[in-house]
């Protein structure tokens, strides 16, 4: 199963300001993580707003039937996107989407949010 990143674009850490900055921080990072996963084993897309204003930069992590993760606090910089893109790749190479901690990036470290376990697959 695709493991999708979800790059919220609107977020704006407390440093943001209209007066120098031209795009949100979420802008910043959707771009920094859609170009660290060219090539690579996942697919990104954007949303406006994931709820965690209050913690930016904000990305989910999520595949069909596998854990799913929010990650935050996120500097919009390289090294969090590349993080981003590498433990997402290791999210989707899982079974489960759970990713030993010895395999972490180091930047991801700190940032998680949230875990959410998978639906079940029928409707009972
Ligand atoms: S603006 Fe990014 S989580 Fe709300």
């Amino acid at each position: 199963m695709t493991t999708w990143i979800t790059i919220c674009d609107t977020c704006k850490r407390e440093d943001w300001d209209a007066g120098t900055h031209e795009r949100t921080h979420g802008e910043d990072m959707a771009a920094l993580v859609e170009k660290h996963a060219e090539g690579r084993q996942v697919r990104t897309r954007r949303t406006s707003c994931l709820m965690g204003c209050g913690h930016g930069c904000n990305v989910a992590i999520q595949a069909q039937g596998k854990l799913a993760y929010t990650l935050g606090r996120f500097e919009p910089n390289d090294e969090a996107a590349a993080a981003v893109v590498d433990y997402a790749e290791l999210h989707a190479e899982s079974e489960t989407g759970q990713v030993p901690y010895r395999q972490w990036p180091q930047a991801v470290k700190g940032h998680f949010i949230t875990r959410h376990p998978p639906l079940p697959d029928s409707e009972d």
